[in-house]
């Protein structure tokens, strides 16, 4: 078997990623440059790498670029060796805001996707019961999105993406806009996903704690222009639980990734 080269070959690969914006009267925002990242395929084991970098400094781009959302202004990003175009389902994509149908029951919510792709209503149920099971929304299956809470809504649109069976997930600041102990919690529940599904995350935050509670790997990015400044690899905790946060380890790495965001920065 050509085992070792198809091992060789990163899940995700993006090189020299530069991304200017060009508005309607022709003034540019140079967002990203030059950003360049592997992310090695571990089969059978999902992985958390985390993008920590001030408001404003290109994140959104970055994932946007991975998701074919929009065109590189140069380099490339390569999927399984492919360059990437369209979005596509290898590609699940979950957003600050709420984007679940308002008039479709969770459930249903989890498998429209599916049913656009005319997967056969029996498959549809076990594969939408089987992710809302995993992030814990199976008794609320058949209730509206306007019954549930902030966190709720985040899980159904997790679950809308895991059901794609994505090879990557892109996550572009989720937990922003839920009180921090839900965030927590959803912070917990991504950790317990990514044991059990076998896919890269892409995690983009602004928040340093975030960034070492969900790491395996953490990218720390410069202010606008995003460019990498830092990758540091996060120690594989004993125990990654509530406690974690207010242990001198976790504060140490968290002290480690503040002094690299405020350090002074590259010119732009
Ligand atoms: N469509 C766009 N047109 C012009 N400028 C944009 C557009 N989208 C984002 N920007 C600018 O690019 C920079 C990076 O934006 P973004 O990637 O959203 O940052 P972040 O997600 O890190 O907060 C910001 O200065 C933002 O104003
Ligand atoms: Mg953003």
């Amino acid at each position: 078997m050509s085992g070792t080269a198809q091992a060789a070959l990163p899940r995700l690969s993006v090189q020299d990623l530069s991304v200017t914006y060009v508005g309607r009267n022709g003034e540019k925002t140079e967002a990203v440059r030059d950003v360049s990242f592997d992310i090695a395929d571990k089969p059978g084991v999902g992985e958390v790498v985390v993008f920590l970098g001030p408001s404003g400094c290109g994140k959104s781009t970055i994932l946007k670029a991975v998701a074919g959302l929009l065109p590189p202004t140069k380099g490339k990003v390569l999927l399984d060796g492919q360059p990437v175009g369209e979005p596509g389902r290898d590609r699940g994509m979950v957003f600050q805001a709420y984007t679940s149908f308002g008039w479709l029951t969770v459930q249903e919510n989890v498998e429209y996707g599916l049913k656009l792709q005319g997967v056969a209503p029996k498959e549809r149920g076990e594969r939408s019961r089987e992710v809302l099971k995993e992030v814990g929304l199976l008794d609320f299956a058949g209730r509206l999105p306007k019954d549930l809470s902030g966190g709720m809504k985040q899980r159904v649109a997790i679950a809308r993406t895991l059901v794609n069976k994505p090879r990557v997930v892109l996550m572009d600041e989720p937990f922003g806009a839920l009180d921090p102990m839900t965030r927590w919690g959803m912070q917990g529940l991504l950790l317990d996903v990514s044991r059990v599904e076998d896919n890269t995350i892409l995690f983009v935050t602004h928040d340093v704690s975030e960034a070492v509670y969900l790491a395996d790997t953490c990218y720390v990015l410069s202010s606008r222009p995003a460019r990498i400044l830092h990758r540091v690899d996060i120690p594989s905790f004993a125990e990654r639980d509530i406690h974690l946060k207010s242990s001198n380890e976790f504060r140490a790495i968290e002290k480690k990734l503040l002094d690299m965001l405020y350090a002074p920065q590259p010119a732009a």
